[in-house]
């Protein structure tokens, strides 16, 4: 009979290697696992090395204001929700926040690109023109990759998205991509060799990021772009927007009033104040200089024209400016410098439209607030009917060496 011994421990020593071995083995698996998380928890999806791209995103943001119709008043910074009147209707601009449900979160930098290049969004929907990608399909793939690295790195806020209302027929795809067939071209930005460094990239900011000509330029009765500034009553009709050409003598007051919002011939207004306090009073003063230097080469508006010599003014128009202006813009509309803008020959007081003028005095309102004016001075609104208005703007117009044609009640009625 044969008798079985217990094994001698060695006979399992091969097994109890193995297992330690394993045990080894997953340790080190858990360790490596949790090592790389913790990487992925300090490294998001920008990478540290990357902060001075986020830095040149956060300026290029501002080269483009894109705060400015990404944010509601009170809503966080580029969470979208803000809504932009156009002729077609109300149209919603989205959140550009990194959030993933309501944002961008699951947005890659090619879809962004696509968006900026093409304005198409992350599903390939054509998105509306009221964003300005007819003009930021001119931006290098290197500056949306900055911003778009940038836009990474804002806090993510949750604000879904709010469907445009937009009337029949603009509200279908199929009037979207008419519109991009007949109007949108992707486009590149071609540098001029013959032309200098700083006008180069003047010509970049204004048609790019800038995009001075989505409101500077006319549009047709469609909204389409125009391409030369040569101003115009802007969509809506609200609003005029001067031609952009600027003569070499008002470069000064004009970068004066895109750093501060006011310069000493007058102040920026409506539209054009947004732009002031959102874009260019954060612009470099290179970057206005060279923008200065690419505007003097547009081609000068045609000259506005004037009131017929000798012609009456109203005495009513007198008498109403005496009573309600005079205290703050001065008995000669000379105004007070860094105060009240002075009325005689303000670029505003003189424009071919008068739309502008008949807000100014209708609302009245405050000068942008900007870092070099953080507390500007307002105007009170003014309550007269639209003759009484007309005789006032009438006599605006045509006093203190200031020669624009009289203003009619019903021009007045149109710019309501
Ligand atoms: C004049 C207003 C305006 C400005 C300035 C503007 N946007 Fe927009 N943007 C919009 C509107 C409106 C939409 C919504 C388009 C749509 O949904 O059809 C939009 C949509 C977008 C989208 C697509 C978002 C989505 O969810 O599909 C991106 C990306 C975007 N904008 C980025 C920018 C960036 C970057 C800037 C600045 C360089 C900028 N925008 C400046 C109005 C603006
Ligand atoms: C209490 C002082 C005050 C009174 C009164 C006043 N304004 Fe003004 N006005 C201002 C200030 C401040 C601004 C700049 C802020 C702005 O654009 O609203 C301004 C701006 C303007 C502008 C726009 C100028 C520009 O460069 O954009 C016009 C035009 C104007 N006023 C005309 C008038 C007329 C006409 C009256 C009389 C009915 C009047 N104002 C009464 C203080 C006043
Ligand atoms: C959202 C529309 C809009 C955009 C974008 C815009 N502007 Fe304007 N701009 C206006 C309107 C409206 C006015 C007239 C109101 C006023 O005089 O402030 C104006 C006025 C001006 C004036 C004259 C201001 C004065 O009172 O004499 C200058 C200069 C100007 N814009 C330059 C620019 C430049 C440069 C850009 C591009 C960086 C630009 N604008 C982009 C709407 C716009």
């Amino acid at each position: 009979m044969k008798i079985t011994r217990p094994k001698h421990w060695s006979a399992w020593l091969p097994l109890i290697l193995l297992l330690l071995l394993a045990g080894v083995l997953i340790a080190a698996g858990g360790w490596w696992r949790w090592v790389a998380d913790d990487r992925r928890l300090a490294a998001p999806s920008v990478a540290p090395q990357d902060a001075a791209t986020i830095a040149r995103g956060a300026y290029l943001a501002k080269l483009g204001s894109c705060a400015g119709c990404h944010t509601t008043s009170g809503g966080a910074t580029f969470a979208g929700g803000r809504g932009i009147a156009t002729p077609f209707g109300i149209v919603y601009a989205g959140n550009l926040t990194p959030d993933d449900a309501t944002g961008l979160g699951r947005w890659s930098a090619d879809d962004f690109w696509r968006a900026m290049h093409e304005g198409r969004g992350r599903d390939g929907r054509a998105l509306v023109p009221a964003f300005p990608y007819t003009e930021f399909t001119k931006v290098t793939r290197g500056d949306s990759d900055a911003l778009w690295a940038y836009l990474r790195s804002v806090p993510p806020a949750s604000r879904p998205r709010r469907e445009h209302e937009l009337a029949f027929p603009y509200n279908t795809p199929l009037a979207l991509e008419a519109w991009r067939a007949i109007y949108f071209e992707r486009g590149a930005f071609e540098p001029e060799p013959a032309r200098s460094a700083d006008w180069n990239r003047g010509a970049y900011l204004a048609q790019g990021l800038g995009h001075c000509a989505a409101c500077h330029a006319p549009r047709d009765r469609f909204g389409g772009p125009g391409d030369v500034p040569s101003g115009g009553l802007m969509a809506g009709e609200r609003w005029w927007a001067p031609a952009l050409y600027i003569h070499p003598r008002e470069v000064e007051s004009v970068v004066a009033l895109l750093k501060t919002g006011q310069s000493a011939h007058g102040t920026a207004m409506g539209p054009m104040a947004e732009v002031v306090v959102w874009g260019t009073q954060h612009w470099s003063d290179a970057d206005l200089n060279a923008l200065a230097v690419y505007l003097q080469s547009l081609p000068p508006a045609p000259a506005r024209p004037t009131a017929p010599a000798g012609a009456t003014l109203p005495d009513r128009g007198q008498g109403l400016y005496a009573n309600r202006c005079a205290d703050c813009h001065g008995t000669r509309g000379e105004g007070v410098p860094g105060v009240y803008p002075p009325l005689a020959g303000n670029p505003s007081v003189l424009q071919v439209e008068p739309v502008n003028l008949v807000h100014a005095v209708r609302h009245g309102g405050f000068a942008p607030a900007t870092l070099a004016h953080p507390r500007p001075f307002g105007m009170p609104p003014n309550d007269i009917d639209d003759a009484a208005l007309a005789d006032l703007l009438t006599f605006v117009r045509g006093s203190w060496g200031n020669d624009a044609p009289a203003v009619s009640a019903l021009q007045v009625f149109h710019a309501r």
